[in-house]
């Protein structure tokens, strides 16, 4: 079996490791055994206006159910993302901004030209009226504005929540409207893999479905041809006539900085509720610790502002920790699959950090296109949003990493804030495809489906039992289905909702999710949203949709549909009903196979069997269990000879 490969701690990381195999333990013990001192301590990395006197106060049991953290503490994200480090590093680089046109400049900023584009934007909002509490929607490409615009809302207290330029007019609508946001910030449009994405128009279209939406504020970008209505304001024009100094907003730990929502396995997507304290501390904490980060090394996250990965290992853990970020604006593979490496090259990247499914997709294409670049500058190589299978592991490891470079492999959760479990580059041996091990004060725990606790080398549902810094606090607006989701599955427990196996060296294996949400290329997926898109068109009944085994993707969206009555299944309706969900939720959403059903498997009480379906789509029809109980066990076969392979 895989885990009994193990690629020790190379020597030249263990002799210089921040944190060693032996301080590891000794920090994992301490964290366990006296939380508040150990948090108390760690709190002293961010700079605040008044020091915090005591550390967590949670309980996940319902009658007492609460989480903060640091909660007499009081500190502004931005001062310590950018003010507190202009003494020291005033002029290191803060941010390199990597253009999708590799023959046009990269832009650099440095830690003061970041702190006065930071004060400028946060002029600009104020001038329009936002106000500490405020929920400000950030819709940009990945350009730097898009920090500028997270780190100005941070500054004056205001609540970002960031869409991904990917989603939809529709899909953007319902998150501004569930935030009850007034003020969008956009770009005229985007830029990835050499096509332009209209960003401006997809605004224009959700404003009238978000009628919170008052005013838009439009960055100049690719100076493409949009129309400026009355609600909107060109950013540069404002941004000319404000001052470069801004005043720091005073945050207690506890209020909130961020929304940004994510699929779930029911319903629509939730507002995550991120705070400042606790959150800010567990992005520095955990950049430090798993990318071993020091002065002069150029970090690069290579993952979009609009994901939890973007706003924590992008933006926050590193600027907090005053480190150089590398902002890429494009495609892994675009205009082929040597960019990343040809990127890695010209800013002398010490550390890449992406996901699974683009290390596949590169892989496909060869090794030439990685060895025809030199990559001596980097030192680390990091991985999250998915499993990732020991061949891509191997290949990251031998051919990227020419076998210097220890990967960390994060597991994690927009929920989590930062990694949680993960492997510390000078401590832990690897084993290709596990996680390893908790990160200081994360406390795993596998039950299963009873909640009956599973000790030792074992699968099951894995749950974490204590809070830490940087958990989510609530789901915006719905405190109740905040509870619900998380804490109601294995009572007194957070529930990740993801299946695990641990080994014998209590290393942990994350199997995927045992939800009904899917993992596609990193990007969580839920399957009742892709449904609702579905049955929205005029000829569809009903759908249900499941993940499938995809090589590249991870998993791929199956969807099986019945149509109304009277309608007929064509290969056309099967394109249509593609660009259909496509066009509702965003290209991330299209299925990858759709298969035309006239009948779904479903009990007699009219609960549809997922588990069939999943099978049927994995394509292991030899083992579809007990089908008696269905309504109309014919149904079975009818999908068994039809599957879409
Ligand atoms: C789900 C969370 C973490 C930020 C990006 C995704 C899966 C994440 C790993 C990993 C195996 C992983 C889990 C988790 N996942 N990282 N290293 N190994 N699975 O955040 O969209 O909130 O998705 O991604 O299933 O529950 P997200």
């Amino acid at each position: 079996m895989s885990d009994q490969e193990l690629y020790p701690v190379p020597a030249a990381w263990a002799e210089a490791a921040k944190v060693n195999r032996a301080q590891y333990d000794a920090m994992y013990r301490a964290s366990v055994t006296d939380s508040d001192a150990f948090w108390l301590e760690q709190a002293k990395r961010l700079d605040w206006m008044k020091a915090p006197t005591a550390a967590g106060d949670w309980s996940f049991d319902e009658g007492d159910f609460r989480i903060q953290w640091f909660k007499d503490g009081v500190l502004n994200v931005a001062a310590n993302c950018l003010d507190r480090h202009l003494a020291t590093r005033g002029d290191q680089t803060a941010i390199i901004w990597e253009p999708d046109d590799p023959a046009a400049a990269p832009k650099r900023f440095t830690y003061r030209e970041l702190h006065a584009e930071v004060c400028r934007f946060a002029n600009v909002l104020k001038a329009q009226g936002v106000k500490k509490g405020d929920r400000v929607t950030v819709y940009l490409p990945m350009i730097p504005e898009a920090a500028f615009a997270v780190l100005a809302c941070a500054r004056i207290g205001a609540i970002h929540s960031v869409v991904f330029g990917g989603f939809s007019p529709d899909a953007l609508a319902g998150r501004i409207a569930d935030c009850d946001s007034k003020i969008v910030i956009t770009a005229d449009e985007g830029r990835r893999g050499g096509r332009r994405v209209a960003l401006k128009a997809n605004v224009d279209e959700a404003a009238a479905r978000a009628p919170s939406l008052e005013k838009v504020i439009v960055v100049k970008s690719t100076g493409g041809d949009i129309t400026m209505g009355a609600r909107d304001i060109w950013y540069h024009e404002a941004a000319a006539g404000v001052s470069a100094d801004c005043p720091v907003e005073p945050m207690n730990a506890e209020d909130p900085l961020f929304i940004l929502y994510t699929s779930g396995s029911t319903g629509q997507p939730k507002g995550v509720l991120h705070t400042t304290g606790g959150y800010l501390l567990w992005a520095s904490f955990t950049h430090d610790l798993v990318f071993d980060y020091r002065p002069g090394n150029v970090f690069w996250c290579a993952a979009d502002i609009g994901w939890v990965t973007g706003h924590t290992y992008i933006v926050y853990g590193p600027l907090a920790n005053g480190a150089t970020t590398l902002m890429y604006e494009g495609l892994p593979n675009w205009p082929d699959a040597s960019r990343i490496w040809q990127v890695v090259d010209r800013h002398q990247v010490h550390t890449v950090f992406t996901a699974p499914t683009a290390l596949r997709a590169l892989m496909k294409d060869g090794d030439d296109f990685v060895r025809r670049t030199s990559r001596t500058s980097l030192r680390l190589l990091g991985t999250v949003g998915e499993p990732i299978n020991p061949e891509a592991w191997r290949w990251y490891h031998d051919v990227v990493g020419e076998g210097r470079s220890p990967i960390v492999d994060t597991w994690w959760q927009t929920e989590t804030g930062g990694a949680l479990i993960a492997p510390l580059p000078g401590a832990t041996d690897l084993k290709p495809g596990s996680a390893t091990l908790p990160l200081p004060g994360v406390q795993p725990q596998l039950v299963d489906e009873n909640g009956q606790v599973l000790e030792g080398a074992v699968s099951g549902n894995l749950c974490i039992t204590a809070s830490w810094p940087g958990q989510m606090r609530t789901v915006w607006n719905d405190h109740a289905r905040f509870f619900q989701t998380y804490f109601t599955t294995y009572r007194g427990k957070y529930f990740t909702g993801d299946g695990c196996r641990r080994d014998e060296d209590g290393y942990y294996w994350i199997t995927g999710r045992v939800d009904d949400v899917i993992n596609v290329s990193g990007h969580r997926m839920g399957t009742a949203e892709v449904e609702s898109a579905l049955v929205l068109h005029p000829k569809v009944a009903e759908a249900a949709v499941v993940g499938m085994p995809h090589d590249v993707k991870g998993q791929g969206i199956y969807a099986y549909v019945t149509l109304n009555a009277g309608e007929t299944a064509s290969a056309e309706l099967n394109t249509a009903l593609k660009q259909w969900v496509r066009k509702e939720i965003g290209p991330i959403a299209t299925p990858d196979a759709i298969q035309f059903a006239p009948g779904l498997p479903k009990t007699r009480s009219g609960k549809i069997m997922r588990r069939i379906l999943r099978k049927i789509a994995e394509g292991d029809v030899s083992s579809l269990g007990d089908t008696s109980t269905l309504a109309d066990p014919s149904v079975v076969d009818d999908l068994v000879t039809n599957r879409v392979s």
